[in-house]
């Protein structure tokens, strides 16, 4: 096959490559940073000549223009995670949202769950055997890609190559868009006195030679920022960003010790600046794969020493962590929060661990400030992880323990780890929760 003749006659503009999609599409967008945005801007310009297109995708860094009101009978957004630019259009109720287990993804494409009849990403320039990478996002991206009627891709050059289950060949993609720009980036989290606090109590849990595994949001990557002292951590993990390269450089992360995988850091996406990018870009260490592999429980449970540290809105006395809603507002999803929280616990060495950290209380949109650990979850919220499979509960002020531990155990060692300002009246809340004395 001539593959350059084919990638030749399949070049075209964005334009006329989102021409491709007809009303009632299911259009799906790769997967955070892979998203390609000039085909984006293209759909929302050619707006008018859609109808009833649904737009799905998980996290978005993007403006999400498809999901506001204004676009409504145009596009109709169905998330399978909720981004910044996207949670309006739900609670809104234009947009709706689907709850789904990362790691279900790519089966949920392939069962006709989530149907994909247009699949739009981005991808490096072929190499000289016709095959293109998608470089920072191998998830849900390959099925979506094998499983799409019509593949849409933007070549931008700036995307890395980065080794695993990451190429598409040219004769699968049925247009390319030339583009040339940076990638999206996540600001570096902030760290302050609370982040380090929650960083070095997370610390003591996490052994030498331990594999992590680090979810979304602040803390999750500011916890690396207290592990400078360990030696021989390993990566597998959902995501990665750039504290896990500064980590590596400083010598911390060589994944030697690790069970499975040795050698390598696994990872199902890649979110963080240019130095992440960079660092990811024909690295041998760096091993993408699919997120029904890296974020399977049975293949987490695999893993050596495992400790998954993932960050949460609300916990409740009994333990039910509360992550993706706020109240009936949809905050975020359940991305691999409760893949991994149940792969460490089958973990086969027995050593697994489960962190949930989070700072003890929230600013509300007011100024005043509410405890994140409270008696009752909010009405209309969703929980994330159940009391069953919780394990460790982290804030600045300590370490709660929920395995093999009552009812009130939970809620005293909770409790304990609240904001001081809070922890009378948590216990008045114990006394009419327990009927009995904190
Ligand atoms: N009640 C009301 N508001 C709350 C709150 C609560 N209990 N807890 C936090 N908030 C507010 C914060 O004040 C903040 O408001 P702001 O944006 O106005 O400053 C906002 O909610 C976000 O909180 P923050 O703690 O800064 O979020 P984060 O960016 O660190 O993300 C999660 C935390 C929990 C939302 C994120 O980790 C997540 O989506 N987790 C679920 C998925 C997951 O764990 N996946 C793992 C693998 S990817």
């Amino acid at each position: 096959m001539d593959w350059k003749k084919l990638y030749e006659e399949r070049k075209c503009t964005a334009d006329e490559a989102v021409k491709l999609i007809k009303p009632e599409d299911k259009v799906v967008f790769a997967h955070a940073v892979a998203e390609p945005p000039a085909l984006v801007e293209a759909m929302i310009k050619n707006a008018d000549s859609y109808k009833d297109v649904e737009v799905c995708h998980m996290v978005t860094l993007g403006k999400g223009e498809y999901s506001k009101a204004e676009y409504k009978g145009r596009f109709n957004f169905n998330g399978w995670f909720c981004s910044p630019s996207t949670r309006d259009s739900i609670s809104e109720g234009h947009g709706d949202f689907t709850p789904v287990f990362f790691h279900e993804v790519p089966s949920y494409i392939r069962k006709g769950l989530f149907p994909v009849d247009v699949f739009l990403v981005m991808v490096s320039p072929p190499d000289d055997h016709g095959f293109c990478c998608v470089g920072v996002s191998s998830d849900y991206t390959m099925q979506a890609a094998k499983t799409a009627k019509i593949v849409l891709a933007e070549v931008n050059d700036q995307v890395p190559v980065v080794y695993g289950d990451t190429f598409i060949h040219v004769s699968e993609i049925d247009r390319f868009v030339e583009t040339s720009h940076p990638l999206p980036e996540l600001g570096l989290p902030k760290i302050g006195d609370i982040e380090q606090a929650i960083g070095r109590h997370c610390a003591t849990l996490i052994e030498d030679g331990s594999t992590l595994q680090l979810g979304i949001g602040a803390i999750p990557d500011a916890v690396l920022h207290s592990l400078k002292d360990k030696k021989n951590l390993g990566i597998h993990s959902e995501m990665i960003s750039d504290g896990v390269v500064e980590l590596f450089e400083a010598g911390v992360i060589t994944c030697s010790e690790k069970g499975l995988d040795p050698g390598k850091m696994v990872v199902t996406f890649l979110m963080g600046t240019k130095r992440l990018y960079d660092f990811a870009n024909k690295n041998p260490m760096v091993e993408m794969r699919t997120v029904d592999y890296v974020n399977h429980p049975c293949v987490v449970a695999e893993c050596t020493k495992m400790v998954s540290i993932n960050a949460c809105l609300a916990v409740d006395f009994m333990g039910q962590v509360v992550s993706d809603s706020i109240g009936t507002r949809q905050f975020s999803g359940v991305g691999g929060q409760v893949d991994f929280v149940r792969g460490t616990a089958m973990s086969k060495d027995g050593l697994g661990k489960a962190i949930i950290a989070m700072p003890s209380v929230a600013k509300k949109k007011d100024g005043t400030l509410i405890s994140k650990i409270v008696p009752f979850i909010e009405q209309g919220a969703a929980v994330t992880t159940s009391r069953n499979d919780v394990d460790y509960i982290v804030t600045e002020y300590g370490i709660a323990e929920m395995k093999g531990k009552t009812l009130k155990q939970r809620a005293r060692n909770l409790i304990n780890i609240a904001h001081p300002d809070f922890r009378e009246e948590l216990k008045v809340e114990f006394k009419n929760r327990f009927n009995a004395e904190f």
